[in-house]
């Protein structure tokens, strides 16, 4: 049975005209033209059986006709003294059955309305049910539910949550429009699933209220961690040296203007296969020993590669005349390089690279961490489906660095896994503009982008699935934004980060965008494969609010007893750790 089932009484008018995908409806009861609005959805009467055609209201004009005319249209069956016009954008048409499935929408328009065909609004339980269909919600008792419909409060908006991560999405609005509550609302959908697998990066520790078994939280290892020894069992994530690729040790330790740069590198290279051989030697590791590239993830020690490179920046090799000396190859041409490498080694905000001895340089801690970052919820060893990581004490600069090597990780170890075997994972990148950025002002950035844009291409092959969330998409490398099929727009006010947002809107659909600026708190412009019409919803309120850290300028001033903690603050700055 259809799930649009109207009565003829209840339309609002007939056809009038028809060209492509532009309909216009006149309506003579003007009570039902009042109670009309634009961007509502309407239904109209297809030449095909089983057919309907859905559209959306574009504009509503009423016009009283003058005298002159009158006569004419008087001729027709009623007389009117207004003539009544709604323009409709078609959109797609809804099929009572196809093949097997009953209700099924689709985003073509294989036919148009005859003329005087009826057209009837999508109101109540018209609208419900048609929305179910439209976001072919699946899941059972576990849906994905965002709120409830603008157009009708009474409607919950289901979306659907296959589709919304196997082929990533797009969070953006302006600061304050409600991105963070939204993603907490996602967040705790997902971390109820019995195997949920996410990992969320926090820039601002806004999420560290989100409780319950369902999530872990992390944060990277700041000075104070080192010191005390913390480790993974404590919450936190070292990222060895280790485990960065070459290309990505080379951009962080040779100075690309320096004219040895080339040398540097190649140098660097043999230094760290051998450091990485003698690694795998002590430990009989002797099946990788015969495999293994300069890229694999085997610990190597750093002090073997600075002490290899010392030797060869000082080298001196025989001469052409017996008994005397010359300098070698590459004598004094590796002094910038030993210079970076150990200024990094002593630069304590780098620390969670170098983990203390015995933290994160043995063999089994990468199977220990990656148990925990991807083994989802149900995993041996695993403790929760969404592992938070706090990257709040984080500097900026180094950001793309950090967040780049976990999504990297996250990305190969899906790789390296065989076909069915692999559980999938998402992303979510808060403040993505940070360490996706359009424009990579560094090695680390343009690291991080690299990953970030493979993932965005390959990603859904492999199981994993982006979520990127910021205020600024103009300000989001292009490439990965343009690969986000689902879109939650919230208010944007800047143009042209509107104009980012429209380009992802389907072409009928462009004047959607004109709603962006006046989209409430909390209000979003929902599209793309999980709900497949535009769709105006009100988001709920998550049931953990994250700590937005909206502070009240106002009422704080105006508190007599208000004060701030200054001298922490900045003992904080100075030692790198905030002091709680
Ligand atoms: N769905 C909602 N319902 C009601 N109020 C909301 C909703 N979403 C957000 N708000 C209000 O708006 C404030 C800001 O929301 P939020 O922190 O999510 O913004 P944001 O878009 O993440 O901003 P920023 O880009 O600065 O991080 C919240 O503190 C809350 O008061
Ligand atoms: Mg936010």
């Amino acid at each position: 049975m259809s799930i649009l089932d109207f009565a003829d009484e209840d339309a609002l008018g007939c056809v009038q005209s028809v060209d492509t995908t532009t309909v216009i409806v006149r309506v003579d009861d003007v009570e039902r033209l009042r109670a009309l609005q634009v961007n509502r959805l309407v239904a109209l009467r297809s030449s095909l059986a089983g057919h309907k055609l859905i559209g959306v209201i574009h504009k509503i004009t009423r016009t009283a006709i003058e005298e002159s005319k009158r006569a004419d249209v008087e001729q027709g069956e009623e007389a009117h003294p207004e003539l009544n016009l709604v323009r409709i954008t078609l959109i797609g048409t809804l099929l009572d059955k196809d093949g097997a499935r009953s209700n099924v929408f689709r985003r073509t328009l294989e036919t148009v309305p005859e003329i005087d065909a009826h057209c009837f609004a999508m109101e109540g339980e018209h609208l419900t049910r048609f929305m179910g269909v439209i976001s072919e919600v699946t899941g059972g008792a576990q849906r994905l539910s965002l709120g409830t419909y603008t157009l009708d409060p009474n409607a919950e908006a289901y979306i659907n949550g296959n589709r919304l991560f196997q082929r990533h999405a797009l969070v953006v609005g302006s600061t304050g429009s409600g991105k963070s509550w939204t993603t907490a609302r996602l967040l705790e959908q997902v971390a109820e699933l019995d195997s949920a697998n996410a990992i969320v990066f926090d820039m601002h520790g806004e999420y560290a209220s989100m409780q319950g078994d369902g999530f872990v939280h992390l944060r990277v290892a700041g000075p104070g961690d080192i010191d005390a020894r913390k480790t993974l069992a404590d919450g936190v994530l070292h990222l060895p040296y280790w485990l960065m690729s070459y290309e990505a040790l080379v951009s962080m330790f040779v100075d690309r203007s320096d004219q040895n740069a080339p040398n540097q590198a190649m140098v660097m290279s043999r230094a760290i296969i051998d450091a990485k051989t003698r690694f795998l030697t002590a430990g009989n590791h002797n099946e990788i020993l015969a495999n293994f590239t300069i890229d694999s993830p085997v610990p190597f020690a750093i002090s073997d590669v600075l002490t290899e490179l010392d030797r060869l920046n000082s080298e001196m090799v025989e001469g052409a005349r017996a008994g005397t000396e010359k300098q070698g190859e590459f004598h004094s041409k590796l002094s910038r390089l030993i210079q970076r490498l150990s200024g990094k080694q002593t630069d304590r905000r780098l620390g969670f690279l170098y983990p203390a001895a015995g933290v994160a340089d043995d063999y089994a801690w990468l199977d220990q961490a990656v148990t925990l970052l991807l083994g989802g919820r149900s995993a041996k060893g695993g403790r929760g489906g969404v592992k938070i990581i706090d990257f709040s004490e984080v500097p900026s600069d180094i950001l793309p660095l950090i967040v780049g090597m976990v999504a990297r990780l996250a990305f190969l170890v899906q790789q390296w896994s065989a076909q069915g075997t692999r559980h999938p994972v998402a992303l979510f990148c808060d403040e993505a503009h940070l360490y996706i950025p359009q424009d990579a002002n560094s090695g680390a950035a343009e690291n991080a982008i690299a990953t970030f844009e493979r993932i965005a291409k390959e990603g859904r092959k492999y199981g994993v699935g982006l979520v990127v969330i910021s205020q600024r998409p103009a300000e989001v490398n292009r490439t990965v934004v343009s690969q986000c099929n689902n879109l939650i727009a919230m208010r944007l006010t800047n143009g042209d980060d509107q104009n980012v947002v429209r380009r992802l809107l389907p072409d009928s659909l462009g004047g959607f965008g004109d709603l962006l600026p006046i989209l409430d708190t909390g209000e979003a412009l929902v599209v793309g494969d999980a709900i497949l019409l535009p769709t105006r919803i009100r988001i709920a309120k998550p049931v953990n609010e994250p700590l937005s850290g909206t502070i009240d300028f106002w009422d704080r001033w105006a508190d007599g007893s208000a004060a701030a903690a200054l001298e922490k603050a900045v003992e904080s700055w100075r030692r790198q750790t905030l002091i709680k």
